[in-house]
């Protein structure tokens, strides 16, 4: 028996390598005519009580045409209540009105889907994982720690805080790349503004702590799926960072888990979904809620998506300052739950961990 069950994982290392060797990723799948998907991307029945909710609840939609920097002025009032409510109750939020010219937005999808649209040879080079690497192509991250592989590629650029130099870059995109990144990098200022006003805390507090320092941009390209029922574009997970924009296009898939029940994310057009990560969990000692989500696999597509990560994943680049709760907010009734932790800690857990649904946050809980 012992035996057999070894064959069985031999033999699924040896797929995951051979797709790995590839370097063409799961659209290299594809366009090789598959019409059954790979045993490496088949995900286990979900053995929980989580259900499929109905449409008519979502995240927020938050408005920031109003903001200004006064806390006087009622509009801004209203709208860091309704951030402070959605990061207690949702851990997400979809902001419209956020100053990212839509052409933008619309022309990054397009340079993401150019690289990942271009024959392989082009994209092969670019394939590593070399997580000291500031761009790189790759089909699922944790690759050899996952249970089942998901069907997604990945292109990602590091601004740790700057981007590599152009010449390292894609030429398909990376004109876009730098623009895209330089406006999610200010948005991503202002955001964390909000939020620490929303935290009760100085304007300037969460800047200050440096979380919109580094900037890694994933450009997701999900393939249509000949056997969706069998597979997932991304398992549930939490991100593992201070916070998350998103822009996604029109086809949809992205699910929230909300008191125990996937929520779908509908497609706005223009409109950036942001989530809490787990680091700012922390740093809130939960009062916001970095929370699980996944992307379901369609038979329509490719879906794009460009996730902003508010994080250095570059390991020899991540420092050593100490994150822990905010002084600020702790109390006799709000004792620390979490212990300091450096972020080159946080990034080694994060490193050594597959995309299971479990937070490495549990093991820093005091
Ligand atoms: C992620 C993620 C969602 C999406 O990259 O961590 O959750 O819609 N992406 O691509
Ligand atoms: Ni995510």
């Amino acid at each position: 028996m012992a035996a057999s069950l070894e064959s069985v994982s031999d033999f699924k290392k040896a797929q995951v390598q051979a797709f790995d060797d590839s370097k063409t990723g799961v659209k290299g799948i594809l366009d090789s005519g598959i019409t059954k998907i790979p045993s490496i991307f088949h995900v286990k029945v979900e053995q929980s009580t989580q259900t499929e909710s109905n449409n008519y609840t979502t995240i927020p939609i938050i408005d920031l045409q109003h903001i200004k920097n006064k806390t006087s002025n009622h509009d801004h009032i209203e709208i860091v209540d309704q951030i402070k409510s959605a990061c207690k109750n949702w851990g997400f939020f979809q902001v419209i009105n956020h100053g990212i010219p839509l052409h933008v937005l619309d022309e990054m999808i397009n340079g993401i889907r150019m690289f990942h649209e271009q024959d392989a040879e082009s994209k092969k080079p670019f394939y590593s994982r070399d997580k000291n690497k500031k761009v790189r192509f790759f089909s699922n991250g944790k690759l050899f720690k996952d249970m089942a592989a998901n069907w997604r590629d990945t292109i990602a650029f590091a601004a740790n805080p700057l981007l590599p130099n152009p010449e390292e870059m894609p030429s398909v995109c990376r004109d876009i790349v730098a623009e895209y990144s330089k406006q999610i990098k200010a948005l991503g200022v202002t955001i964390f503004e909000l939020l620490s006003e929303a935290l009760g805390l100085d304007l300037s507090y969460l800047n200050e702590m440096e979380c919109a320092e580094a900037l890694y941009i994933m450009g997701q390209y999900y393939p249509p799926c000949p056997e969706p029922e069998l597979t997932m574009g991304i398992a549930k997970h939490t991100d593992c960072d201070f916070i998350t924009i998103l822009y996604q296009d029109q086809i949809g898939g992205l699910q929230v888990l909300h008191e125990n029940q996937w929520v779908n994310v509908p497609p706005v057009h223009g409109a950036l979904v942001v989530n809490i990560g787990d680091i700012l969990q922390l740093m809130t000692n939960d009062t916001f809620v970095s929370v699980n989500h996944r992307v379901l696999s369609r038979t329509i597509g490719p879906r794009i998506s460009v996730a902003s990560f508010f994080m250095n994943f570059t390991i020899s680049e991540c420092t050593s300052k100490v994150y822990g709760p905010i002084k600020e907010l702790l109390s006799e009734e709000n004792p620390p739950i979490y212990r300091d932790v450096t972020m080159k800690e946080i990034l080694t857990n994060y490193y050594a961990k597959g995309l299971d649904g479990n937070s490495y946050l549990l093991p820093l809980k005091l």
